[in-house]
């Protein structure tokens, strides 16, 4: 994976293509407040967590699993997730449909410490985007806090199968591995792998990879990354923080490109784009 310097981003446009279009991710090294921002997300997330399931049911809404925490309920392909917890929230908060929720009762410093890195992500995201040739504005953004909780058996689904995302950038953490409550490396042939490799950042580095949005409006200049995260067996929990930076909901979609036509037609606005993206990979 190509590791760049954040102070040194908007000179290395050329190898961040190249790398983008070659790997389908990037690592950026630096990123102000990152690393503490990251250490106060983790302590946040693994208080909740941390809570009992009658608490942490309180912050699942009925109505949508795009806000809120959910654990074990989401399907993609129709596979459920019966390992995976996910607290989403939207950002910039007012972009929000139906407002956040935050479990301000039982752990108050969650939403302080999710917006913050959340915030550093969206806004590292928003200076790379120029460097593909994506200029737009008003972007948004939907964040996802990851937990994938503990697997025995061998035979169970991986934490998440091969797919693309279908906004513009996907701005990542490195996961992080706890085993009996202990922070420990990342175990080998497991966590994120892209193209079938596996992908291992340290911890000062984020990431970013493509979405399917961003390889329309480029005309293929890059390509979505196809990506997967792999399971570990043996009581392993992981820890993650996605930030899906997208155009605005009314943004008129432009391609010249033919191979996402089951959904994208020319001048398909975002939010129609994201509905049938959304629909396509959850049917029932
Ligand atoms: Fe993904």
């Amino acid at each position: 994976m190509k590791i760049l310097d954040y102070t040194s981003l908007s000179s290395q446009k050329s190898p961040i293509n190249q790398a983008f279009h070659d790997q389908g991710i990037i690592g950026v090294r630096g990123v102000p407040g990152f690393e503490d921002a990251h250490k106060a997300f983790l302590q946040s997330s693994r208080d909740f967590i941390g809570l009992s399931n009658e608490k942490r049911s309180q912050y699942t809404p009925p109505d949508s699993y795009g806000r809120g925490w959910s654990y074990g309920i989401e399907s993609f392909n129709n596979i459920t997730d019966t390992f995976k917890g996910s607290y989403y929230a939207t950002y910039p908060e007012e972009d929000a449909k139906t407002p956040n929720i935050w479990p301000d009762k039982d752990v108050p410093d969650f939403k302080k410490n999710y917006l913050n890195l959340v915030k550093i992500i969206f806004e590292t995201g928003k200076e790379i985007l120029p460097l593909i040739n994506v200029s737009i504005e008003n972007l948004s953004s939907t964040a996802r806090m990851l937990y994938y909780g503990p697997i025995h058996n061998p035979k169970a689904v991986e934490w998440c199968g091969e797919h693309r995302d279908h906004g513009l950038l996907t701005g990542l953490c490195p996961g992080t591995y706890y085993l009996d409550g202990k922070k420990v490396p990342q175990p080998s042939g497991t966590g994120l792998f892209i193209r079938g490799e596996e992908i291992v950042a340290p911890d000062d580095v984020l990431l970013f990879q493509i979405g399917e949005v961003a390889e329309l409006v480029t005309n293929g200049a890059v390509t979505a990354t196809d990506h997967q995260v792999r399971k570990a067996i043996g009581g392993y929990e992981r820890y993650n923080l996605a930030v899906f930076i997208m155009p605005p909901f009314t943004y008129a979609i432009e391609s010249t490109l033919t191979k996402y036509n089951d959904r994208f037609s020319p001048g398909v606005s975002y939010g129609d784009w994201h509905q049938r993206s959304y629909d396509k990979y959850n049917q029932t």
